[in-house]
């Protein structure tokens, strides 16, 4: 009796480490631990033998059997976390795509236009988006109480100068950095300003009061009105295909003389005429001329020396044109379903 349990123990302990998955040990714990395994047999058996022999055996079946079970417990733990750390990993499945953000479309269109005219060979400027009354008006040979200053309804800052009177402003147009650019690196000059620009607007699909615009200067010596033209020409058929034309049209902007707005044929329909160009075939694009002699004089360039010529795009406008958005709020919603087409 005392070999047979040995044995159990031994074959036991023999098939435990052969055992390659759950389901042999399930098969393993059936057979020699259960109800109905070999050791219940065994322990059955010992009520015929007599009582010195079985309580010996009973101790040493019992400490068998203890051994068994724990043996038994440490194989089934080690299965367990050895089936853990093999989890099976295809290093062949296409990765997790990580969401990526994107340019916005108004910065998609400055950048196309800054890439043109870099390659123009012009320098890309900056300026602050809350401006002085001075810079954003007066210098542009727009004075106080001037009836041009009706034109851009403005957001006055609440703080007063030592005069009293209101002198910041968020700027209503990327205008004033013409001046802080001539003031900075003087004549001759070739700069764009791209920049964000505010305006007391009531808003609707087609106002906002804040939006994107493109500003330009180039002064030299001789530059008249041919050469402006002869740019826009350039730049309209680089934005908008080879046979974009240009017409010209007088506006009155009191930073230029004279001032104009220049007009391309509409990219839509080719100049047919179509809802995008109110049936016109012209798309109204930017306003242009040549800079006001004041205008230089307050950027510290002499007008008897240099002239030069000034264009201003609505660079939202254009982002709107392009990718065919017919609110200029979604804009500034922030909402992803409109951000995440572009
Ligand atoms: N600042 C003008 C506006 O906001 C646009 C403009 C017109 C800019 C003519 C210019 C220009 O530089 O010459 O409406």
């Amino acid at each position: 009796m005392k070999n047979k349990i040995e044995q159990i123990r031994n074959e036991f302990i023999e098939q435990l480490a052969q055992a390659k998955d759950n389901e042999a040990l399930r098969e393993l714990e059936l057979k020699y631990l259960s109800r109905k395994g070999e050791f219940s047999e065994i322990m059955h058996g010992l009520k015929d033998v007599n009582l010195d022999l079985r309580k010996e055996l009973g101790e040493l079946a019992n400490s068998v059997k203890l051994e068994m079970q724990a043996k038994f417990e440490e194989a089934r733990q080690t299965m367990e976390s050895y089936g853990k750390k093999s989890e099976f990993v295809d290093v062949t499945l296409p990765g997790e795509k990580l969401a990526n953000g994107h340019l916005n479309p108004i910065t998609l269109v400055q950048n196309e236009l800054e890439d043109l005219f870099t390659s123009l060979g012009f320098i890309i400027g900056d300026g602050p988006e809350l401006e002085s009354d001075y810079y954003n008006f007066t210098a542009l040979n727009v004075p106080p109480l001037h009836p041009a200053r009706d034109m851009q309804d403005t957001f006055y800052i609440d703080s007063k100068n030592k005069e009293g009177q209101y002198d910041l402003v968020m700027r209503t147009q990327t205008s004033p950095v013409q001046i802080r650019m001539m003031q900075k690196y003087g004549a001759p000059l070739k700069a764009v300003i791209p920049g964000r620009c505010f305006r007391n607007e009531a808003t609707d699909a087609r106002h906002e009061h804040t939006f994107y615009q493109f500003e330009g200067i180039m002064v030299g010596r001789d530059i008249n009105f041919s050469n402006l033209k002869s740019f826009l020409e350039i730049v309209g058929k680089r934005l908008f295909g080879p046979s974009t034309e240009l017409r010209m049209r007088p506006k009155f902007y009191p930073f230029v003389e004279p001032g104009n707005n220049g007009e391309y044929t509409c990219f839509l329909c080719r100049g047919k005429g179509c809802r995008v160009c109110k049936h016109t075939g012209w798309l109204e694009i930017v306003g242009a001329g040549l800079i006001h002699p004041d205008v230089l004089r307050a950027g510290g360039i002499d007008p008897d020396v240099y002239s030069g010529f000034a264009f201003g795009f609505g660079l939202t406008r254009l982002a709107m044109l392009k990718y065919s958005i017919n609110d200029i709020r979604l804009f500034n919603t922030g909402d992803i379903k409109f951000l995440e087409q572009f």
